[in-house]
């Protein structure tokens, strides 16, 4: 019997998704299946908006970078519908059988998985791939869009390196990651930063200031420091980690809505906190320092040929199991293997750089002050 299945894009865009969509799309066909595309990520779902994917629309997208499909960041049960926030899950269920779908493949990140979850629980038969740019989706070796990041932010610290020396200043280098700090200490290492701040290691800016006044009184008038976009100081980490008890254990409603804007004023602070750090680092150290947020450049453009690899892997070994009837799965990337993992094993977790992983005892070999030395 010949088999339908739907594909989507969801959360931010990352290098590679492409490659998974032809991965995927190409196995498919050639096991006889019947391929659509869905437009915006789960909106598209429920709008019905298809994409035709075939030999033709499928060929010449490796290399192009974000999604032919488009993506969004909705979530199923939270839909913005005119002002209103409406759980469309059936909506999207009807869509699934009016297509006579035997399976729907959702490629997406930690939120992405937990969406499709939500899917899976509705009687959709659900497949999914780990895709991001943060590398933190639990249970998988490596998500694609990861690598191209890497190299992006490596060749970013590369470049920084000249105009730091040649000015004598600090340069801190922004670097995505979400609230995880992998893209940021593997490009932090790969391009030789002098200081690596990741959320999972608050850090104590006295620390940071005192490394880069050592490396003044050794001759080297720069410094990179390689921030995480999380990555927060000890003082507010502990100030949020308290905020957060105080809303579990709030006696009533006002009391936890007291507490929710405290918190968000909070997190708004951290998003802020790049521009503090250099100021901060500035007085502290009487060096010149700039900000360079490396921002959307990181997830744009083509994908590098690890990423091409490993997407068009993972999408192969999809087709392979929606063609043996395995579902409910993430087809996660484990050494050389691709291997259905059950997603109620990956929603809800999400893959931290662990304090003691070789990458930060690495960098701290290597000399690299992570903010937390005395
Ligand atoms: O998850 C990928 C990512 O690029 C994160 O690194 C970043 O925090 C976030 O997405 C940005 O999201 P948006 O595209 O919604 O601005």
């Amino acid at each position: 019997m010949t088999k339908y299945i739907g594909i989507l894009t969801a959360g931010g865009d990352s290098p590679g998704l492409n490659a998974a969509i032809r991965g995927v799309g190409k196995a498919a066909l050639g096991m006889d299946m019947r391929v659509i595309g869905f437009r915006d990520g789960f909106r598209g779902l429920m709008n019905d908006r298809t994409y035709r994917l075939d030999g033709e629309t499928l060929s010449g997208i490796l290399t192009v970078g974000g999604t032919i499909l488009g993506t969004s960041r909705d979530k199923p049960h939270r839909m913005s519908i005119g002002g209103k926030v409406m759980d469309m899950t059936d909506v999207m269920m009807d869509t699934y059988q009016r297509h006579h779908l035997d399976a729907l493949v959702c490629l997406g990140g930690g939120g992405t998985q937990k969406n499709a979850y939500r899917l899976l629980q509705k009687g959709m038969n659900i497949i999914t791939l780990p895709k991001t740019i943060d590398n933190d989706v639990a249970m998988t070796d490596a998500t694609f869009g990861f690598d191209t990041a890497l190299g992006i932010a490596t060749e970013a610290i590369d470049r920084l390196h000249s105009t730091a020396h040649s000015h004598h200043r600090i340069i801190v280098v922004e670097i995505m990651g979400h609230n995880t700090g992998w893209l940021a200490l593997g490009a932090g290492i790969a391009g030789g930063a002098d200081v690596i701040l990741i959320p999972e290691i608050p850090y104590d800016i006295e620390s940071v200031a005192a490394a880069i006044r050592r490396r003044s009184r050794s001759g080297h008038r720069f410094s990179i420091v390689a921030v995480s976009e999380g990555a927060m100081s000890q003082d507010v980490s502990t100030a949020i980690q308290t905020l957060r008890e105080n809303k579990e254990t709030a006696a009533n409603d006002d009391e936890k809505n007291q507490v929710k804007s405290k918190l968000k004023a909070m997190e708004v602070e951290q998003a802020r906190s790049t521009w503090e750090l250099s100021r901060q680092l500035e007085i502290l150290t009487g060096l010149e320092s700039r900000v360079t947020i490396l921002g959307y450049v990181q997830r744009g453009g083509t994908p590098s040929a690890v990423d091409r690899l490993l997407a068009t892997r993972l999408g192969a070994a999809c087709a392979e199991l929606i063609q043996a009837g395995v579902y409910g799965v993430m087809v996660a990337a484990r050494g050389e293997k691709a291997e259905p993992v059950p997603l109620e094993q990956v929603v809800g977790k999400r893959k931290s750089v662990p304090i003691d992983h070789p990458w930060v005892q690495t960098a701290r070999h290597v000399g690299t002050c992570l903010g937390d030395e005395v």
